[in-house]
């Protein structure tokens, strides 16, 4: 593996509360040196003068479809996505076909994960057998199978048994695993097709209550308070949910949260035109909705941001309103929407986000070796990228297999020149590498 130097980055690394101009020099797969005017012996020298250097991303919620829609996207296209931006490690939902409800399927997602070498793929495991809500999954094979899955969920709906989800939590405590919930209580969303308010009256589409968020997230906080176990809320986004989490984090209890960024930059009044790249579950919500999330992202209250990247085929997207599946593509757009609206808005520093986007999903996810501190010794999973770099979505050039991208035609800030996992340069200036992967020599 050819050794590289970073020249005259920015380290922006809040693990290692570093912020200075710099030379990143990684061989053997992790970081040699850091310092200033270091010697590249025969490294091969990568200028990145005036960029930002930072632990690689690490995104808790994709969705790759592979197994079963592999139309839609497979392990590769959703790897090569997540390294144009800026991704080292993605956690895959089960929501595939067949679901990833046994140790079977989590083990061949992470193998195929490591063969391809872009980025760590680490499966999550379903809280029930085929995501029916019925009977629990094989949680234990899947924590403790090579795999060693640790985040459990339904994704795509919420367990709606309290009972079931209690007895889920105290499997789950045994193995120190997660279980990761999409609040929503389905006796109140159901048949919902945006968020319930001014606008579904407006466009005559049933609505989807924020308290159906609410209330599910409340019961999940009493239900970790009862059994004791790690709970995080995936894509919140309503106020009151904000509310909760924080008095669930006063009252020192297990939990954390994850807000995406077309929740924290998009409202509901992006559906006037019915477009169906707008219709994500849950719903876009209300202006007040945003403002109270991007808050609570600002004061940590919520932990970090996570794309939830769910890829459609244009055939179904191109549907109706009500007949369109929710999801919209995030992988390769993240960086940009997150730099644009809340850095260059001030809410956020750099460090705040690199934090929220590596650092705080690194440690939820329990992963070693990402997610910094980028000192000696550590693997090189790293992000390069231009902060100030303007440019316009075209998703007709991204890695992912579909385009239900919302931000098609927009311009978006900051772009990622070049990520580095496991000490490769795996993508550069939009293109990924096609070198040989690591594993296919394993
Ligand atoms: O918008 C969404 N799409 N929300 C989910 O929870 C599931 C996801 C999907 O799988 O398409």
């Amino acid at each position: 593996m050819a050794d590289i130097l970073l020249r005259g980055g920015r380290l922006v690394d809040p693990a290692g509360e570093a912020d200075a101009t710099c030379d990143v020099l990684i061989s053997g797969g992790r970081i040699e040196a850091v310092g200033t005017g270091l010697d590249p012996g025969r490294a091969e020298v990568i200028d990145v003068d005036g960029a930002i250097v930072a632990p690689g991303f690490v995104d808790t919620h994709v969705h790759l479809r592979e197994p079963g829609r592999e139309d839609e996207e497979t392990i590769a296209s959703g790897s090569a996505a997540a390294v144009l931006g800026g991704y080292t490690a993605i956690c895959a939902m089960p929501n595939t076909d067949p679901v990833c409800d046994n140790a079977a399927v989590a083990e061949k997602v992470a193998a195929t994960g490591s063969f391809l070498g872009l980025t760590q793929v680490i499966p999550a495991g379903s809280l029930t057998q085929g995501l029916q809500g019925k009977h629990l999954a094989a949680i234990g094979e899947m924590a403790t199978c090579n795999a060693r899955v640790r985040l459990f969920t339904d994704d795509g709906h919420g367990v709606q048994d309290a009972r079931l989800l209690r007895r889920a939590m105290e499997y789950l405590k045994g193995f120190g695993a997660i279980c990761a919930e999409h609040c929503d209580d389905e006796s109140l969303s159901e048949g919902g097709h945006m968020h319930e308010g001014e606008y579904s009256s407006r466009l005559g589409l049933r609505g989807q209550p924020a308290e159906a968020e609410e209330l599910a997230l409340a019961r999940d906080i009493v239900l970790a308070r009862l059994t004791g176990a790690r709970f995080h809320a995936l894509h919140v986004s309503t106020a009151r949910s904000v509310a909760i989490i924080r008095q669930a984090k006063a009252d020192g209890l297990p939990v954390t949260a994850e807000a995406t960024p077309h929740h924290l930059t998009l409202t509901d009044a992006c559906l006037v035109d019915y477009d169906t790249n707008f219709k994500v579950n849950p719903p876009l919500r209300s202006p007040h909705d945003v403002e109270v999330l991007r808050a609570g992202l600002a004061d940590g209250t919520i932990d970090n941001i996570a794309t939830d990247h769910a890829p459609h085929a244009a055939q179904e997207k191109e549907a109706e309103f009500e007949a369109a599946p929710p999801g919209l593509i995030g992988l390769e757009t993240a960086l940009g929407v997150i730099m644009g609206e809340l850095v260059e808005g001030g809410l956020l520093t750099l460090g705040d986000m690199v934090r929220r986007m590596s650092t705080t999903p690194a440690r939820i996810l329990g992963l070693e070796g990402q997610g910094g501190p980028v000192v000696p010794g550590a693997w090189a999973n790293l992000v390069v990228f231009d902060p100030g770099a303007r440019w316009t979505v075209d998703p007709g050039k991204f890695a992912s297999r579909c385009r239900n991208c919302p931000w098609a035609g927009k311009e978006l800030v900051g772009r990622v020149l070049l990520t580095v996992f496991q000490g490769r340069v795996v993508g550069r200036d939009g293109q990924v590498s096609t070198a040989a992967p690591l594993g296919a020599f394993a």
